[in-house]
C-alpha cells in the first residue's frame, strides 16, 4: 500500500494539524517525519483547541498508531509537556504513539546553543524558536548526537555528559551573554526521560515496511513547509531539515517508489514568521487585517507572524520540489471582505519578468507582479458544500487550479475539524 505525504507549501502554519486531524479517519498511521517541537499543530473539534509539537496530529482518533519517525528531534522536556497536556483525554498513549529509537534526542545544552547562536548573530538572527533544532540536526549530520534508542543502554548518562560538557565549552567560543542554571535544567531532563522511557520505541522502519505490506494505510505528516527547507527554502533563513518530500522519504525510511499521493497545503494568502525576505509582505491595513482575523500568532512561541498576498511563484515552486497530486487551500474565510485580491504570478527580478523563484528573494532584486481579482463578501465559516461558496472564491480557485495544474481538494472555512469542504472535482 503507497504511503501519502501531507506537507507545507509555504513558510509554514500552513494548517498541516488541522487538515491531518481532518485526514485521519481514512488512515491505520500517522508518521511525522521530521522536525520537532519548532513545529505547532494546531487542532479544533468539539469545541476544543488543541496544540500539538511533536506527537502526531493523528493521536485524538481510534484504532489510530501515531508514530514520530526517525527524523524527527525530540526534546523530552518538552515532549512530557505535550503527554500532560494530553491526560485529560484518557488516550492509552503508550499503545497508540510508537517513537523511532533512531530520532535524535535535543538535549538542554542544544537549547543553549540555539540561544548563543542566534544571539551572536545580532541583527541576522534567523528569528528561531529556539527550541534547540539546529544545534540537534548539526550534531546529528556531524555524527555526535544521542538518539532515542541510546536511552535504552546502560551508560547513555556517560554519553550524555561528554556531549553537554562539549557543549558548554562551544557556548563560549560565541561571546555572547547567556545566562542558565544547567543543573535545573538538567533535573528536568533527567525527569521528563524518565517518563520517555516507559513510553514504546521502535525499529520505525521497519515497522512501517511490514505495515505496507499488510496494506494498512499510512499518512506521513510533515512540519514546517517547503520555504523553510534546508535544500530548497530561503536559506538561511530555513529552519534544519528536509521539509519536502523527500524528507519523508529519510525521516521515516519510505522508500521513493512507494510514495502515493502528495497533498500540498497552502494558505489563501502567505505568513511568516521569524526572520527572512517575504516578497508579498504587506505592512498596510490590508496585512493588519489578514493578521487580526486570520489570528496569525505562532502556535509554539506567540510570535505574530507576518502576512501577505499569496505568492504563486513560490507555491508554484513547492509544488515541483515535493511532485503534489492534490491542493488543500486554508483559510478562505479571512480573505472574506476584501474588495479586491492579489496574486503574485510573477517577479521583476533585476529588470527582467521571471515566473520562477530565483536563488536570491532579497528585496531590492525583487518587486512582484500581481494579478488582480474581485474579493468576496460571504461569511464562508458556515458553509459545508461547494455549491455554497460564492462565484469570486470559485474564480480564485480555478485560476489557482490552472495556474498550478493540480486539483483543489479541499477548501477549508474555519479551524475546526467540520469546516472543512472536500471537492471532486
Ligand atoms: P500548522 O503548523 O500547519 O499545523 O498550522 P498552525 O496550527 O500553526 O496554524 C494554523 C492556524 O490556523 C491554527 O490556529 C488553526 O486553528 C487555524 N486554521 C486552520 N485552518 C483554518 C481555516 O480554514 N480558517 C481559519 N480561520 N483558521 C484556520
Ligand atoms: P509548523 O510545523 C512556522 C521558522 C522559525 C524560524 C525558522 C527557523 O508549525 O508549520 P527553527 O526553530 O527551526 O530553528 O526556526 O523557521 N519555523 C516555523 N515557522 N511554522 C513552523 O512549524 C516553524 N518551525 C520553524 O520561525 O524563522
Ligand atoms: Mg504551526
Amino acid at each position: 500500500m503507497a504511503v501519502d505525504l501531507l506537507l507545507g507549501l509555504q513558510w509554514g502554519d500552513e494548517g498541516k494539524g488541522k487538515i491531518v486531524d481532518v485526514l485521519t479517519k481514512n488512515y491505520d498511521i500517522i508518521a511525522r517525519f521530521q522536525g520537532g517541537p519548532n513545529a505547532g499543530h494546531t487542532l479544533e473539534f468539539d469545541g476544543i483547541k488543541h496544540v500539538l509539537h511533536t506527537i502526531p496530529s493523528g493521536i485524538f482518533h481510534k484504532n489510530v498508531m501515531n508514530i514520530v519517525g526517525n527524523g524527527v528531534v525530540i526534546d523530552p522536556v518538552i515532549f512530557k509537556k505535550e503527554l500532560d497536556a494530553l491526560k485529560k483525554f484518557k488516550l492509552d498513549i503508550k499503545s497508540i504513539l510508537l517513537i523511532s529509537r533512531k530520532a535524535h534526542l535535543i538535549l538542554p545544552t542544544h537549547r543553549l546553543l540555539d540561544a548563543a547562536s542566534e544571539a551572536s548573530k545580532g541583527k541576522a538572527k534567523i528569528g528561531s524558536t529556539l527550541k534547540g533544532i539546529g544545534p540537534t540536526y548539526m550534531d546529528k549530520t556531524g555524527r555526535n548526537g544521542m538518539r532515542i534508542g541510546d536511552l535504552e543502554m546502560k551508560d547513555w548518562k556517560k554519553k550524555y555528559r561528554s556531549l553537554a560538557n562539549k557543549h558548554e565549552s562551544m557556548i563560549g567560543f560565541y561571546n555572547v551573554n547567556v545566562q542558565y542554571d544547567l543543573k535545573e535544567l538538567e533535573d528536568d531532563f533527567f525527569a521528563a526521560v524518565e517518563e520517555l522511557i516507559e513510553l514504546t520505541f521502535i525499529d520505525s522502519e521497519e515497522y512501517l515496511y511490514q505495515a505496507q505490506k499488510e496494506g494498512k494505510k499510512i499518512l506521513a505528516e510533515g512540519a514546517q513547509g517547503s520555504l523553510l527547507d534546508i535544500d530548497f527554502g530561503t536559506y538561511p533563513y530555513v529552519t534544519s531539515s528536509n521539509t519536502t518530500a523527500a524528507g519523508a522519504c529519510t525521516g521515516l525510511g519510505i522508500a521513493p517508489s512507494q510514495i502515493g499521493e502528495v497533498k500540498g497545503i497552502f494558505k489563501a494568502y502567505t505568513t511568516r514568521v521569524g526572520s527572512g525576505s517575504f516578497p508579498t509582505e504587506l505592512f498596510d491595513a490590508d496585512g493588519e487585517t489578514m493578521g487580526r482575523v486570520g489570528n496569525e500568532f505562532g502556535a509554539t512561541t506567540g510570535r505574530s507572524r507576518r502576512c501577505g498576498w499569496l505568492d504563486l511563484v513560490a507555491l508554484k515552486y513547492a509544488v515541483q520540489i515535493n511532485g503534489v497530486t492534490e491542493l488543500n487551500m486554508m483559510k478562505g474565510d479571512v480573505l472574506s471582505g476584501f474588495k479586491k485580491l492579489k496574486i503574485c504570478t510573477a517577479y521583476k527580478y533585476r529588470g527582467e519578468t521571471i515566473s520562477h523563484l530565483p536563488y536570491n528573494i532579497e528585496k531590492e532584486n525583487i518587486t512582484p507582479i500581481y494579478t488582480e481579482m474581485e474579493g468576496w463578501n460571504e461569511d464562508l465559516t458556515k458553509m459545508s458544500e461547494v455549491d455554497q461558496l460564492p462565484k469570486a472564491l470559485m474564480t480564485y480557485i480555478d485560476f489557482l487550479e490552472k495556474e498550478l495544474e493540480v486539483p483543489i481538494k479541499i477548501v477549508s472555512v474555519g479551524p475546526d475539524r467540520t469546516q472543512t469542504i472536500f471537492r471532486n472535482s
